[in-house]
């Protein structure tokens, strides 16, 4: 999709297609009154007759409407006008975008971005708007054979418009990193909605490799097993050994700060599919275990964005990469098994194998003298029990770091909620047979395994984010979301301004 930013009245526009938004009773926006005014009142006379409410959603066609230069004005509810907020914005833009593609319009010119949203400037709608329409407009289609689109005209070309020529610059870069957002977002949705079989750890090493082609900043280096064996990582080997897919470790060095700034580091959980090893996983919905590399996939985005602003920040993306499978090598509960780190791990269950990877990754970026390390992974059931679909969870060694993701998470509508990481919490780690157990029992599964990662990352401020319930969606939607690429981006762009 193409997009401009452009300042202008809405009855001007030669375009086939205008998009206004109006609210509930009867409250018209600034050029839906325009429109109106100018067409003799066409749409307060449909909103007098109750065609048209104003509910958030609904959307109402008009053709050649009198005094307009468009083809076709697409009206768009926004609901109440005091409650119009973010969250509301993202949801208007989406519906919005999903219409008039269907439409048989090739290109838009929008007045959705000058409406009013709460503690909201015109560049922040405009970055929102733009990642919140490919977003949208996204489909998986890379594994069907016909690959035509769901309509014959698809969108091509959005204007925005803002309210003065004064923003236009600053609404311009914003709508470059809405761009760049979208393309992290579908980087991630693509490699989380590839199969197990076709996205492997050593598929995911490709990517890497691919990436590095197109952003030159970009330096890649893959660990294969004997290197990890090399560096004493016990823990990441016991899960990838039950596969006949070899594990990999992969880096991804971005350097657009000066040398001596630390850089950031994300660390993702990779495991391309999650069977539960011995300890195997009941088969309902297994199949959606091909999105336990959700995190590995949200490392991959923000890479991709990051590279592609040529953001002036330091950041390393880490990938632990592996397959958890039942086979005559797989670990087995009550091994035994020493990390990198020198401590030892007694599995209790092979299910908990995302800590198990991860705790080795989190040693290794040691060596990075990391500024803060945010490692993203879908680790816990309970964290879906906890916080639902609805937040990711945040638990964190260092309370500014965990404040400033929570930040981050509501500049970029992407929810986040912090659980606490208190002490209380680590004897339920105790084992009698190693320095600690995988598994913590029922009780705040989400903050045990959290735990167990702290135990690793003493040496620098880190943040855990558990996305099991944000990263796909199950039923009839079934997919990627591509979060919490939004949210690690607004938190990087707050840091590169
Ligand atoms: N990948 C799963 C967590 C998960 C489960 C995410 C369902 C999303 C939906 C993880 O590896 C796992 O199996 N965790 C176990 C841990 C338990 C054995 C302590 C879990 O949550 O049941
Ligand atoms: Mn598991
Ligand atoms: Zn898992």
């Amino acid at each position: 999709m193409e997009f401009a930013i452009k300042s202008g009245t809405p009855e001007k526009q030669r375009s086939a297609c205008v998009i206004v938004g109006v609210f509930q009773a009867k409250r018209l926006s600034t050029a839906a009154k325009a429109i109106d005014e100018a067409s003799e009142g066409m749409i307060s006379a449909l909103m007098r007759r109750g065609d048209l409410t104003g509910d958030v959603g609904q959307t109402l066609w008009l053709y050649n409407l009198p005094n307009t230069l468009c083809d076709r004005v697409l009206i768009v509810g926004c609901g109440k006008e005091r409650d119009f907020d973010e969250k509301a914005f993202q949801k208007v833009i989406a519906t919005a975008a999903r219409t008039v593609n269907a439409s048989g319009a090739t290109e838009a010119v929008s007045y959705l971005t000058e409406l009013a949203v709460k503690g909201a400037d015109s560049p922040w709608k405009v970055r929102q708007a733009v990642a919140y329409t490919e977003d949208a407009l996204y489909r998986f289609d890379q594994l069907k054979s016909d690959k035509k689109p769901d309509t014959k005209r698809p969108l091509k070309r959005i204007v925005l418009n803002v309210p003065t020529r004064r923003e236009l610059m600053k609404c311009e870069n914003a709508a470059r990193e809405g761009m760049a957002i979208a393309a992290g977002m579908k980087r991630a949705k693509d490699l989380a909605n590839l199969p197990g079989n076709i996205c492997t750890p050593t598929y995911l090493a490709e990517e890497a490799a691919r990436l590095k082609k197109t952003f030159r900043k970009l330096k890649v280096d893959v660990l294969e097993e004997e290197d990890m064996e090399k560096l004493g990582m016990g823990a990441f080997l016991s899960v990838s050994k039950g596969s006949e897919q070899p594990g990999k470790l992969i880096i991804m060095d971005y350097r657009g700060g000066d040398k001596t700034q630390k850089p950031v580091v994300l660390v993702g959980k990779g495991i391309t599919f999650d069977t539960g090893g011995i300890s195997i996983k009941p088969g309902a919905a297994m199949d959606e275990m091909k999105f336990d590399m959700g995190g590995a996939a949200s490392v991959f985005g923000t890479m991709t964005a990051v590279a592609e602003l040529q953001l002036p920040i330091n950041i390393v993306g880490v990938v632990a990469a592996a397959e958890n499978m039942p086979d005559g090598r797989a670990s087995k509960p009550g091994d035994v098994v020493t990390t990198m780190s020198g401590q030892t791990v007694e599995i209790l269950n092979t299910d908990a194998e995302g800590r198990l990877v991860l705790c080795d990754a989190l040693t290794y970026v040691e060596k990075y003298n990391p500024s803060v390390v945010i490692d993203i992974a879908t680790l816990t059931g309970a964290c879906i029990i906890a916080l639902g679909h609805v937040a990711s969870g945040i638990m964190s060694n260092h309370s500014p770091l965990a404040n400033d993701l929570i930040a981050a998470s509501k500049d970029a509508v992407d929810p986040a909620w912090e659980l606490p990481l208190w002490d209380d919490y680590q004897e339920q780690l105790d084992s009698n047979f190693a320095d600690m157990a995988n598994i913590g029992g029922r009780p705040a599964g989400s903050i045990t395994a959290a735990c167990f990662l702290s135990r690793f990352t003493k040496k620098y401020h880190w943040a855990h984010m558990d996305i099991a319930g944000t990263a796909w969606k199950s039923g009839k939607d079934k997919g990627a979301t591509g979060r919490p690429v939004p949210l690690l981006m607004s938190y990087l762009l707050k840091r590169a301004h």
